[in-house]
């Protein structure tokens, strides 16, 4: 019998350090998402979450360590970068839609560039994907006769539009409206229940007590506790997140 891969991670990161000149901003990171495991990063502004995500997918080099995705080292360039880039879709707190193309076209210009669909293919997936996140009406707009959380939403259809392995979220509603966010992590949501792998920076705590299997509190590039959502809020170990808890909460 041939051994099943399976239990490879879908995400491992070992031994992983990251300077910004001096600035050591991941501190011998050592992470193992298995897959369909949904992750809510915290911590500090600063701590290194952003980095962490920007890794994963090789936006940001690493000085020492290794990552690798569903078993696959990060390769360093070329086509395999951009199968890489495929695998691991990337949502940001800004939209980063293209302004001047109209929500339907945004989703099917990957598709039909990296994974070579046809454009009447990849035109019938991108409007199935509109209408999971609900904004099939708004195919023929362009992004900015959007809300927040229709760009948003539309940013996530584009990802998804990929069939990415994992997706990572960072900070994916710190830039709406207070009435915009609920539509966007209930996407989020649904996401996670269908089975995705997923990293996710937030601070919603609601969403984290929801959606999440795990917490990791990250605080000076270090990750400081790796545990689950209840034992995460209710009793955090450390005075870095007990500190940082007590900040959240009061706002
Ligand atoms: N491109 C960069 N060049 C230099 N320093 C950076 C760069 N990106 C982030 N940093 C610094 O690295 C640290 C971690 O940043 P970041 O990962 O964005 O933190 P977080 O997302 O947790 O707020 C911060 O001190 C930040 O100022
Ligand atoms: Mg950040």
């Amino acid at each position: 019998m041939t051994e099943v891969s399976t239990d490879t991670p879908m995400i491992r990161v070992s031994a992983v350090d990251k300077y910004f000149g001096s600035l050591h901003v991941l501190k011998d990171i050592n992470l193992e998402i298995p897959r369909g495991q949904v992750v809510v990063v915290l911590g500090p502004s600063g701590s290194g979450k952003s980095t962490l995500c920007r890794v994963l997918n090789r936006l940001e080099t690493i000085d020492s360590g290794a990552v690798a995705v569903d078993g696959v080292p990060l390769p360093e360039e070329g086509r395999a970068l951009a199968e890489l880039r495929a695998d691991v879709g990337m949502v940001f707190q800004q939209f980063n839609l293209f302004a001047h193309k109209s929500i339907i076209d945004n989703v099917t210009l990957g598709p039909i560039k990296v994974r070579k669909l046809g454009k009447d293919e990849a035109r019938e997936e991108g409007m199935r994907l509109l209408r999971r996140v609900g904004i099939a009406d708004q195919a023929e707009k362009y992004p900015a006769q959007l809300s927040g959380g229709q760009q948003q939403r539309a940013a996530i259809a584009r990802a998804l539009a990929m069939r990415p392995k994992v997706m990572l979220f960072d900070e994916p509603t710190s830039a709406l409206d207070p009435e915009m966010v609920n539509e966007v992590l209930e996407v989020m949501a649904g996401l996670a229940e269908e089975g995705m792998t997923m990293l996710v920076v937030s601070h919603e705590m609601g969403f984290a007590r929801r959606a999440a299997h795990r917490v990791l509190f990250m605080a000076d590039g270090e990750v400081v506790e790796d545990t689950s959502p209840e034992t995460f809020f209710d009793s955090p170990e450390s005075e870095r997140a007990k500190d940082f808890l007590g900040k959240i909460l009061t706002h």
